[in-house]
Formats: structure tokens, C-alpha cells, sequence
């Protein structure tokens, strides 16, 4: 495995291997990898003939009070779990390498990200959006692998590649998740045994969301109800949202007829944790 930091030798690394015929798949992360992220590794590999990861904790879709400072960084685990996935080349620039000190384009898609976790993350999107577009021309990757863990966040990212005709293929990765339930994310170390415990909620919540679709409920405001009965059963879970939205426009939804994400967002403690499931019902 290769470990490039600099963007020139980045571009050179890709054009060369371009030139050659070389299919290449593309998994960005922020780090602290664990099975979800290498879960897109192993989708990028049965998709390309060269897997590059990527490892940057971009400091422009923080914030101001969130936590770029503590986000964690086991710089030595990441890079061996890079190593026996298989990746080809770990891309681990630095804030310098990425962002010229008077950086002034951003790139920001308009609509969908407004809603859900855009609502109370003002500005997170346009960070996302900037430094994915600037990720792609700098591996430039025939595929990207994104997790559907950041539901709307793969939905942002495919608008921007219609709407910008960026030539790279989005592929969705299913959530992985914990034995108990507990969607995968670097965040979960932030939390304490308790916290993890109750963060168990969430699963809960969409299996019993899920379980009333089986029995035929399609009003959102009832399944709304049920599902918040279950996140208020812990009390020190803090709800932030929850949304019914159509799984393609993510706008809110009053039935539940064809695709409809279901979305929360929680804090337990200092820690926001999110999870979300796709509903489907059958046509009848
Ligand atoms: P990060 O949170 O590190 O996630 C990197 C990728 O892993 C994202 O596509 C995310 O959806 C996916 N992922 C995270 N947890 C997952 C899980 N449990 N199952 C499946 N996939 C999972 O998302 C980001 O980084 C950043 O915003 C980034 C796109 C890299 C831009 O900075």
C-alpha cells in the first residue's frame, strides 16, 4: 500500500494509472475507520481495479462549537486497517495541502440540504460538498463509494455530480451495523458505557417503525408518534429530529407510499448520533 500526502503526487499517482486503463474506486473518510467504512472499501474493490481511501478531517463542515478539535485521530490503527483491507493508496493530506490559506470557492447544493441534519448544521453541507468535489479532481476516481449511515449526505453528493456532471459513479453501501444494533460511526467512542446502552434507542425505534408498516399503519404523524414513544423511553436521550421524507426529494411526506426515508438525530450527552432506514411498501 502507498501512502500519498500531497495532492500534486495525488493527481500524478491517478492520471499515470488513468493512462494505463486502470479503473479507479474511491472511498473518502474522515478516519478512525472501522467496518462501515470498510465495508465501501470491499464495494470499491468489486467495482474498480484500484481502491484509494482517503483520510481527512475536513475542518469546513464543522461547526463552531462541534468537535473537529476531538474528532479522533488513530493515525497508526487507520493506517494498518487500510493495509488489510486492501487498499492500494491511503490519500492523507493536511489542512495546508487541502486549503490555500485565502480559499474563497465553495461549492453548495441548494436544496436538499436544507432540511434534516442542514436544519441545525447550518453550512455542514457546503463543507461536504467543497471538499468531496475537490477529492474527486485530485483522485479522480471512475467510482465513490458513500454510506447510506449519511442518508442525506449520499443524496446531497449525487445532486451535486447530476447537477455538476462531475463523470464519477456514486454507489450507496448499505449501514453496518454492531451485533446489538448500534449503527456503526467514529463518533460511538465518544460515548460512555451507559450512553452506548441507551443509544440502542435508535435501532429500536426504526425496527418498531418498521414493525407497524408491516401491520399496515402508512400515517406519518401515528408513526411519528410510535416512534418517538420509544426514543422518550430514555430519558437522557435528546431528540433533535425526526423525519418522514420522500427518499428522492427528502421532502416531508404525509403517507408512507413508495420510498420514504425515515430519519433521526439524537443526542445522548455531548454526543449526536444519527440513523435512519429506507421504508418500503408493497404496492397493493
Ligand atoms: P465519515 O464519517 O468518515 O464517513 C465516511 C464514509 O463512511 C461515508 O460515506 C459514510 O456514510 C460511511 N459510513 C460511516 N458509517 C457507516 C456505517 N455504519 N455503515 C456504512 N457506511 C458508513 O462522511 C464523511 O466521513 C465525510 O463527510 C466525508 C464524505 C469524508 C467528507 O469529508
Amino acid at each position: 500500500m502507498e501512502i500519498i500526502r500531497t495532492v500534486r503526487e495525488m493527481q500524478r499517482w491517478a492520471l499515470e494509472e488513468k493512462r494505463k486503463g486502470r479503473f479507479i474506486g474511491f472511498v473518502p473518510t474522515m478516519g478512525c475507520l472501522h467496518e462501515g467504512h470498510l465495508s465501501l472499501v470491499k464495494l470499491a474493490r468489486s467495482r474498480s481495479d484500484l481502491v484509494v481511501l482517503s483520510i481527512f478531517v475536513n475542518p469546513i463542515q464543522f461547526l463552531p462549537g462541534e468537535d473537529f478539535s476531538r474528532y479522533p485521530r488513530p493515525v497508526e490503527r487507520d493506517e494498518s486497517l487500510c493495509l488489510e483491507s486492501g487498499v492500494d493508496v491511503l490519500f492523507y493530506p493536511d489542512s495546508a495541502q487541502m486549503y490555500a490559506p485565502d480559499h474563497s470557492v465553495i461549492i453548495e447544493e441548494t436544496l436538499l440540504s436544507r432540511g434534516l441534519c442542514g436544519a441545525t448544521r447550518s453550512g455542514h453541507f457546503k463543507g461536504v460538498t467543497t471538499v468531496v468535489a475537490k477529492l474527486f479532481n485530485i483522485v479522480i476516481p471512475d467510482v465513490a463509494v458513500f454510506g447510506q449511515k449519511d442518508a442525506q449526505q449520499l443524496r446531497v453528493i449525487q445532486r451535486m455530480i447530476r447537477d455538476l456532471n462531475i463523470p464519477v459513479e456514486i454507489i450507496p453501501g448499505p449501514i453496518v451495523r454492531e451485533p446489538d444494533g448500534l449503527a456503526m460511526s467514529s463518533r460511538n467512542r465518544y460515548l460512555t458505557p451507559a450512553e452506548r446502552q441507551d443509544a440502542l434507542c435508535l435501532r429500536r425505534a426504526l425496527d418498531h417503525v418498521e414493525k407497524c408498516i408491516q401491520e399496515g399503519e402508512r400515517d406519518v404523524e401515528t408513526l411519528r408518534k410510535e416512534l418517538a414513544g420509544v426514543l422518550d423511553r430514555v430519558p437522557a436521550v435528546r431528540v433533535e429530529y425526526i423525519e418522514f421524507v420522500d427518499d428522492e426529494t427528502l421532502q416531508p411526506v404525509k403517507r408512507v407510499e413508495r420510498l420514504v426515508l425515515v430519519a433521526l438525530a439524537i443526542r445522548i450527552g455531548l454526543t449526536r448520533l444519527i440513523d435512519n432506514t429506507v421504508l418500503m411498501t408493497r404496492q397493493d
